[in-house]
């Protein structure tokens, strides 16, 4: 199978879709999205009752699987009983993630670790099972969560944009890796989120959508086969004008944008 004849719908009938970090913010909406498509949908987090509201919610096709992602054994155990509850993974959206703001000021190595844990060693963990299957099954699409923060090391986000750096370009290297077995990876490059997440952030945030935009800009990316999905457009064209910048340039004019050493 190539990549362009990957299509959803045949995807959506040969097994079902995997969303981790789906208790809040992206990963619910998400959810709720696939459910509303027709998937059977596994839904992983830490807490769950959170899941469990969600399956209250969303129905019998939306089914918990409470996980920590950064426990390899528990990943493990937990796909084998996905995949013989409900049949191959055919979707995955590696999406559990956590961040923190600290200016160098108040760099703690421990909450960057955590990130790192989360955000880098969690998407390893879940990948590495779900590769396998989809390997082995010459099908599937998985997207990898990455940030527009992963574009480029912002102020006061040395762990978390270090750890979405990270991510995309993990599903960048797979990308061609897996497209010869019919495999579809693509990476989610979000701007500001309105989330649990990003509800603690004091600073302006521009171009703030709502998660169930977020959701519809995804989906409407799995759909497509453009590698990057990414949004919101305005906030994408700003972070890539910034990547492309060279040093003596970039430092200077990241400076007026955000207030470096405030965290
Ligand atoms: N919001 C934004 O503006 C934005 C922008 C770019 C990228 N992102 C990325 O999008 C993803 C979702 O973020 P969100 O904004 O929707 O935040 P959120 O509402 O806080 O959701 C994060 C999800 O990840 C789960 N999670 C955290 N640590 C986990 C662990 N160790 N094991 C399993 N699940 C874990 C959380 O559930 P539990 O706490 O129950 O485990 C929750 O379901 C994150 O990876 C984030 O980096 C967000």
């Amino acid at each position: 199978m190539k990549v362009g004849q990957c299509d959803l719908a045949t995807l959506r009938h040969s097994g079902c879709a995997w969303v981790t970090g789906a208790s809040s913010g992206i990963g619910a909406a998400v959810s709720r999205r696939l459910v509303r498509d027709g998937w059977e949908v596994a839904g992983s987090a830490r807490n769950n009752k959170k899941l469990e509201a969600l399956r209250s919610d969303l129905g019998k096709t939306f089914h918990p699987y409470p996980m920590d992602v950064r426990e390899i054994k528990t990943v493990r155990e937990n796909f084998a009983v996905i995949e013989a509850a409900h049949g191959p993974v055919s979707l995955a959206i590696l999406n559990a993630g956590v961040y923190e703001v600290r200016g160098a000021r108040m760099f703690d190595p421990e909450a960057a670790k955590i990130m790192f844990e989360t955000n880098v060693l969690g998407t390893i963990n879940t990948l590495g099972v779900v590769l396998n299957s989809m390997m082995e099954q010459e099908r599937g699409q998985l997207a990898v969560m990455s940030s527009l923060a992963g574009y480029r090391g912002l102020p006061n986000s040395a762990g978390y944009c270090a750890s979405r750096a990270a991510t995309l370009a993990l599903a960048e290297s797979l990308r061609e890796d897996c497209r010869a077995k019919g495999v579809k990876v693509q990476a989610i490059t979000p701007g500001f989120v309105k989330t649990p997440m990003t509800a603690k952030n004091t600073f302006p945030m521009p171009f703030l959508i709502e998660p169930e935009v977020a959701a519809a800009k995804i989906m409407a990316g799995l759909n497509g086969n453009r590698f990057e999905i990414t949004f919101p457009f305005r906030l994408f064209i700003l972070m890539k004008l910034l990547r492309i910048l060279p040093y003596f340039a970039y430092f200077p004019l990241v400076r007026r944008i955000v207030r470096p050493g405030s965290g």
